[in-house]
C-alpha cells in the first residue's frame, strides 16, 4: 500500500503505549516486541511508554483518560501504539469513547486511513479474487459525524422517551478529508477517487459533502473521480473491489466499510489503521476490538497490530523497517504461521516471535 505522511523524519521517536482491553493487551506488546527487533539495528532508539488506560484502570479507580494527558501526548510523544478497548464490565463503553474517541478528536486526527490489501490470495472469501484485485484505501472523516455526542433522552425510561443523536459536519472537516483522499491518489500515482454519502436521504449533511466534493474534483482532473451512495458502495466493494483505489466517507460508514474491506482480505484479524493529522501526533491501532471470547486464550491474531506498526514506522521516517514488517507478514501467511482465525494453530506470542526473527532478516535482505 502507497505511504502515509511523515511526522517530522527525525532521527529518534517517542512512543505512547495503549494496550487496553481484551485481546488489545495480547497482540500491542507482539508488536512492540517486532517494532524494537527491527530497529534495533539502526541504533536510533524508539523510546516507548506503556499508559495502562483500560476498562481495569477505569472500574478501579475511575479514571478513563487522565487529565492532562492529551496535551502531554501531544507535547512529548511522536505517536501512540494503541490496542484495543471493550470491556462486557463496561456496558456503557463509557472509558473507550473517553480514551479512543477522545484522543481522535482532541489530537484533531481527522485521517482514518484503513487500508484493505489481500496479503495472500487464500485469505478473500470472495471467488475468482486475487491480490491484484484488492488493494484500495478506505479514508474514514475520524473527528466528526455522528460520533460527536451532541444529542440527549427526552422522557427517557417513559413509553413516550425520544433519543436524538445528531450528525455534525463542518465545511471544514468535510473538505480537509476529502482532500487529503485526492491528494493521496495523486501523490501515490492512483487514478480512482470514490467519495461515498447518503445525499439522498441525510439531504442536509450529505448534501455538504455533496457540495465539497464538487468543488474539490474540479482541482484534480486527471483523477477519475465518482460518487456512490453508501449502500450501493458495500454492494459494489464485495461485487468487484478491483474498481477501487481511494475511497473517502464519513466517519460511521466509514466504521462500517472498514469492517466490510478487512474481511474482503481475510477478516478483522489482519486489518491496520492510522489515525493521523499531518504532522502532528498521531495514533496507530488495529481495526478489530477487544474480542472479549477470545481474549486471554492466547489466540488473538497480532498482525492487525504490526501492520499498523508498520504504517507508524512509515509515519516516522523507518521505510526499510516499515517494509520488512510487511515482508514478514506475508511470509507468515505463505509459510501458515498463523493464528486459528486464520486458518492456523499459532499461538500469538509464536506469531509474534517468528515476526521479530524474519523481520530482522528481511531488512538485512533489504540491504
Ligand atoms: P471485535 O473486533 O472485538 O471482534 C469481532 C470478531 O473478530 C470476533 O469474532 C473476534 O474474535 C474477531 N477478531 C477480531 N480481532 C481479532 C484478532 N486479532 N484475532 C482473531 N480474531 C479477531 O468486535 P466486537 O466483538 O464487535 O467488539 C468487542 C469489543 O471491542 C466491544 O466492546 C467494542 O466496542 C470494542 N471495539 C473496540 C475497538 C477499538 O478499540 N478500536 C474497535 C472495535 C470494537
Ligand atoms: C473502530 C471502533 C470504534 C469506532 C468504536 C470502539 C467506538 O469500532 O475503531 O473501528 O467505531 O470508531
Ligand atoms: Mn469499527
Amino acid at each position: 500500500m502507497p505511504g502515509i505522511p511523515l511526522r517530522n523524519g527525525g532521527p529518534a521517536a517517542r512512543i505512547a503505549v495503549i494496550p487496553g482491553d481484551g485481546i488489545g493487551a495480547e497482540v500491542t506488546p507482539q508488536a512492540v516486541n517486532v517494532l524494537r527487533a527491527v530497529t534495533a539495528p539502526a541504533r536510533r532508539p524508539l523510546e516507548f511508554v506503556e499508559f495502562d488506560w483500560s476498562a481495569e484502570k477505569y472500574l478501579r479507580e475511575g479514571v478513563s483518560l487522565p487529565p492532562r494527558a492529551v496535551e502531554m501526548l501531544r507535547d512529548e510523544f511522536d505517536a501512540i501504539l494503541f490496542g484495543a478497548l471493550g470491556d462486557p464490565r463496561v456496558p456503557s463503553n463509557r472509558h473507550a469513547a473517553d480514551i479512543l474517541l477522545g484522543l481522535r478528536f482532541k489530537l484533531d486526527l481527522y485521517v482514518n486511513a484503513r487500508p484493505v490489501e489481500l496479503l495472500h490470495d487464500r485469505l478473500t472469501p470472495l471467488r475468482d479474487r486475487t491480490e491484484k484485485d484488492i488493494r484500495l484505501m478506505v479514508f474514514r472523516e475520524n473527528t466528526e459525524g455522528l460520533y460527536v455526542g451532541v444529542g440527549g433522552f427526552f422522557k427517557k425510561g417513559t413509553p413516550d422517551e425520544i433519543a436524538v443523536q445528531e450528525d455534525v459536519n463542518s465545511r471544514k472537516g468535510v473538505e480537509r478529508i476529502i482532500r487529503y483522499a485526492f491528494e493521496y491518489a495523486r501523490q501515490n500515482g492512483l487514478k480512482r477517487v470514490c467519495m461515498s454519502d447518503k445525499s439522498n436521504a441525510m439531504n442536509f449533511a450529505h448534501d455538504l459533502w455533496q457540495r465539497v466534493f464538487k468543488e474539490a474534483r474540479q482541482e484534480y482532473v486527471s483523477i477519475d473521480s465518482r460518487h456512490l451512495y453508501i449502500d450501493t458502495l458495500a454492494m459494489e466493494i464485495v461485487r468487484d473491489p478491483s474498481q477501487f483505489d481511494v475511497i473517502v466517507t464519513c466517519n460511521l460508514f466509514g466504521d462500517i466499510i472498514s469492517d466490510l474491506g478487512a474481511q474482503l482480505a481475510g477478516g478483522l484479524g489482519l486489518a491496520p489503521s492510522a489515525n493521523i493529522h499531518p504532522g502532528k501526533t498521531s495514533l496507530f491501532e488495529p481495526v478489530h476490538g477487544s474480542a472479549p471470547h477470545i481474549a486471554g486464550k492466547g489466540v488473538a491474531n497480532p498482525f492487525g497490530s504490526v501492520l499498523s506498526s508498520a504504517m507508524m514506522l512509515e509515519f516516522l521516517g523507518w521505510k526499510p523497517e516499515a517494509a520488512a514488517l510487511r515482508t514478514a507478514v506475508r511470509a507468515a501467511l505463505r509459510e501458515n504461521h498463523v493464528t486459528p482465525d486464520l486458518g492456523g494453530e499459532k499461538r500469538t506470542v509464536e506469531v509474534g516471535d517468528w515476526l521479530a526473527i524474519k523481520s530482522v532478516e528481511a531488512l538485512a535482505h533489504q540491504r
